[in-house]
């Protein structure tokens, strides 16, 4: 006898589920995928348990016949793509038609759906439920619910207990949800997402009349600007945040290609790069990138949750995407543009040629001499700035302590663009960053002040109350004790809103608000809510929003403070938002640029 034999079903599906089912909000996700490709105009997300309890789903979408109802619940069984070549323009969510069975394999589910009334208005037919418990045989019945389809994932992993160890923490799980929710909301502008946890909703979105109406409503109070552009194939429509809200992970930037959540490391760095020199390498800023193109330059085949994508030229896309962005931004923050070319991967393919800007209108020709599938008209090939070989700024943040500049000895020249004070010593120019040095002495303070157990605080005239989620009210209200050792008197006064009552006064200049939840955010980002990793990432938090911002008038006396008060900085406590601060032009740098020598 042979040693071969096939997996029984409902094993491949458990194998199936490993990739497609990593946690409950990945079930989130394919449900809310699923409902997105019936059309629906309204998808409300419940909750219960950090979604191991419960995932429920529920739609106004298409509905499906009894027949169809049971077919979706088969290993590939799909309505979306029947042949080869569909693969190549997916305008679906969906196309691998594993999801179901996948996720029927690891719970206990259930799912009851109606098809929509005909045109006529006539009611088709009744509805169905099927049930399947831990991938066993389906049972079908008739059932009564609204037109429409509503799917429930129930005790995920029951019969999996090893999966199920490697799930976090239930605030973790739930962040993982609300990100999904919110992907999905913003995905689509028209669509009405709700989302409920314990049977309390937690977040809604209405339908809203553009992305630019979703965005704003979804980030509050953050100021965002639109940066919208086309380079050939390519439209763009950006909704980022000022440079110094920037983060030190890509996690607060969300990326969609032609509707479609997207994790893409170097478009999220093509975004950064964007900012130019106001951004340090490895900090994001906040917002909603979408990209929008042809689906048959894209393949969205490469990964089991669909979460990666993978462009015909992906360096082509990275590249548009940097020079709709560098020019869109400095306008709109009034920065200088970035110069710096985007930092491509350094491996180039034979044979390829750079990508020279497009102009607005111009018809993507295929360049016969690059050998790629699309690429940009050729306009003015060569003509971008040059990469010039000389050595880049000297960056003096964590020069050793015999390098760096004494501050105060440095003579305050001017302010320029608001952001940079211009200062001479002797030996050369200096120009500062005024955020990034203001942030660093309120930073060393801050930190200097906690760890003696004195950060002074102020209390507020008025306490300011905040809305969050359930899950950060009843963190404050735990971690208390943390809190007020940073200074900050802040108290849970309800299921969902918390009060600041007292700040540290060093933050004067700061919105309670926007400090409370950022900080919630820092803290729960950095995972499993432990303060004590997360302390020096806080104060960061705290400096960034405390500080002298890009944009602020500083007065000659106030810049002289800052210099001195940059001395006493420890440079070599890291900061976690560090970035550099200063960079210097010898005289004889400068006297060999103007040719005096
Ligand atoms: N909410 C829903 N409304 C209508 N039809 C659905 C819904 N969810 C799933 N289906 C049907 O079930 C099929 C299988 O779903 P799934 O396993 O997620 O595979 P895929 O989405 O890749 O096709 C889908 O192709 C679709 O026809
Ligand atoms: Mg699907």
């Amino acid at each position: 006898m042979g040693v071969i034999q096939r997996l029984p079903d409902d094993l491949a599906n458990q194998i199936a589920a490993g990739e497609v089912v990593e946690r409950p909000a990945s079930v989130a996700k394919e449900l809310v995928e699923n409902a997105l490709d019936a059309g629906a105009t309204r998808v409300r997300i419940d909750v219960e348990g950090g979604g191991v309890g419960l995932v429920r789903v529920s739609d106004d979408g298409s509905g499906m016949s009894e027949e169809d109802a049971a077919l979706a619940v088969e290993r590939h069984a799909t309505s979306k793509i029947a042949k080869l070549s569909d693969l190549a323009c997916i305008a679906s969510y969906g196309f691998r038609g594993e999801a179901l069975p996948s996720i029927a394999s690891v719970s206990r589910f259930t799912l009851r759906t109606r098809r929509r009334a005909d045109e006529a208005g006539v009611e088709v037919e009744a509805g169905v439920e099927v049930t399947i418990l831990g991938g066993g045989p389906p049972r079908m019945a008739p059932c009564g619910v609204a037109a429409g389809t509503t799917i429930e994932v129930k005790d995920l992993f029951f019969n999996v207990p090893a999966r199920r160890k490697f799930l976090r923490s239930l605030a973790t799980e739930s962040a993982h949800l609300t990100e999904v929710a919110e992907a999905a909301a913003l995905s689509s502008a028209e669509l009405t997402v709700v989302l409920s946890r314990e049977g309390r909703v937690v977040r809604e979105w209405l339908r809203a009349k553009d992305r630019e109406e979703r965005v704003r409503s979804s980030f509050g109070d953050e100021a965002l600007s639109r940066c919208v552009g086309e380079r050939g194939p390519l439209r763009v429509e950006a909704f980022l945040s000022r440079p110094e809200r920037a983060r030190a992970a890509a996690s607060a930037l969300t990326l969609f290609v032609n509707g479609r959540p997207v994790r893409d490391r170097a478009l999220a760095r093509a975004v950064a790069q964007a900012y130019g020199s106001v951004l340090e390498a490895g900090r994001y800023p906040l917002g909603v990138v979408y990209l929008d193109i042809d689906p048959a330059l894209v393949d969205v085949n490469v990964h089991p949750q669909k979460a990666e994508v993978r462009f015909a030229d992906g360096r082509a896309v990275g590249e548009a995407l940097f020079r709709v962005l560098a020019d869109e931004l400095a306008r709109a923050f009034g920065m200088p543009v970035a110069t710096r070319s985007w930092n491509r991967p350094p491996a180039k393919p034979v044979g390829a040629s750079e990508f020279p800007p497009v102009h607005f209108g111009a018809v993507a020709e295929p360049v016969a001499a690059s050998g790629l599938p699309w690429s940009f008209s050729t306009g003015e090939a060569g003509k971008e700035e040059p990469e010039t070989a000389a050595a880049p700024p000297r960056l003096l943040v964590d020069a050793r302590p015999e390098e760096r500049p004494a501050f105060s000895r440095l003579a305050f020249i001017a302010q320029l663009r608001q952001t940079f004070l211009l200062c001479e010593g002797q030996d050369g120019v200096y120009v500062l960053d005024q955020h990034a040095a203001a942030e660093r002495v309120t930073f060393h303070r801050l930190r200097t002040a906690y760890e003696k157990r004195g950060i002074a605080t102020q209390a507020l005239l008025f306490p300011v109350s905040v809305e969050v989620t359930a899950q950060d009210a009843a963190f404050v209200e735990e971690e208390q004790r943390a809190l007020s050792e940073l200074g900050l008197d802040v108290r849970a006064i309800g299921p969902t809103t918390v009060a600041v009552h007292a700040m540290p006064r060093l933050l004067s200049r700061a919105k309670p608000e926007n400090v409370v939840r950022d900080l919630i955010a820092e803290v729960t980002r950095s995972g499993g809510r432990a303060f004590s990793n997360a302390v020096d990432l806080v104060l960061a938090t705290m400096a960034c929003h405390g500080s002298v911002r890009a944009g602020d008038r500083l007065s000659a006396e106030e810049a002289g403070a800052l210099l001195v008060a940059l001395d006493q900085v420890d440079f070599a406590g890291h900061c976690p938002h560090g970035r550099p601060i200063v960079t210097r032009i010898g005289w004889d740098e400068l006297e060999r640029k103007v040719g005096r020598r």
